[in-house]
């Protein structure tokens, strides 16, 4: 029982630690439907645990009812999960969440409908979704990693990085901006076309400086082609 209390403290805490908009420990204990989802999970989690599937699964759907958040009781979910706002948010069967980890809204961790056994994402410590989001199959989205609203993320994230868009692609890492990926860890396109056109262009002012003459002095790069040419060289 303390160690209940103890951990009701704890999620309580969290929520006036990350929420701007939370005042006061009581708003947060009665006011936090994040909050009310996560303490019905561990409950049903340990329900699950001990087989009591049906009983566990039911008592999932009632808290869905009570707070529009799903979260299966199979799931893994470690401590201090702070859900803010929470309609919407669905949680599959296969899922791991680590420490720390921060959901909004509409963020679903779920399968691609195709894969069996473990097919839900993990989550690792201290990472934070953004609204509506949607991380889907058995991948692994890295420590410390944010992934931005709207974001549909189908591929391993590594730790300490930005994904924003559909399909998710990485635009920070380590704290540097990312415009050209290793193309096997993202599915981008435009980056792809963009790194052949870039590396054209620079192949393209060799020779016409070599032709010209090496004293000839090179016209200066626009902005945003300079950005991408130093781009091209942080390879992650
Ligand atoms: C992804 C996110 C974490 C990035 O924040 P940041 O590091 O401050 O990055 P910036 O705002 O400087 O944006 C960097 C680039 O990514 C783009 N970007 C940011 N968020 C994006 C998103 N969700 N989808 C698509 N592009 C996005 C920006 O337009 C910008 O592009 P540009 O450099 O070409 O102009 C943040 O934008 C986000 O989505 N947070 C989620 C917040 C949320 O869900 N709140 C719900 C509260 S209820």
């Amino acid at each position: 029982m303390p160690r209940i209390a103890g951990l009701i403290r704890e999620d309580v805490s969290t929520v006036l630690e990350r929420d701007p908009a939370a005042k006061s420990r009581l708003e947060v204990f009665l006011c936090y439907s994040g909050l009310h989802a996560v303490w019905f999970y561990r409950i049903n989690h340990w329900l699950w645990d001990r087989g009591f599937l049906l009983l566990a699964r039911w008592l999932s759907q009632v808290a869905r009812f009570l707070t529009g958040i799903e979260i299966h009781p199979g799931a893994t979910i470690g401590r201090r999960l702070f859900i803010d706002h929470g309609l919407g948010v669905v949680i599959g069967e296969t899922a791991i969440v680590g420490d720390d980890v921060t959901l909004y809204q509409g963020v679903t961790l779920g399968g691609t409908g195709k894969e069996h056994g473990k097919r839900h994402p993990t989550i690792e410590d201290n990472v934070v979704i953004g609204g509506g989001a949607k991380v889907l199959g058995n991948i692994t989205v890295g420590r410390n990693s944010r992934i931005g609203a709207g974001s549909v993320v189908l591929r391993n994230v590594p730790e300490h990085s930005t994904v924003v868009g559909v399909p998710g692609h990485i635009i920070f890492r380590n704290g540097e901006r990312v415009v050209i990926t290793d193309p096997k860890q993202i599915n981008d396109p435009l980056s792809e076309a963009l790194a052949a056109v870039a590396t054209e262009v620079s192949r393209l002012r060799e020779r016409v400086q070599r032709l010209e003459g090496s004293e000839a002095a090179a016209e200066p790069l626009s902005a945003s082609l300079q950005r991408i040419m130093e781009d091209i060289d942080y390879q992650i």
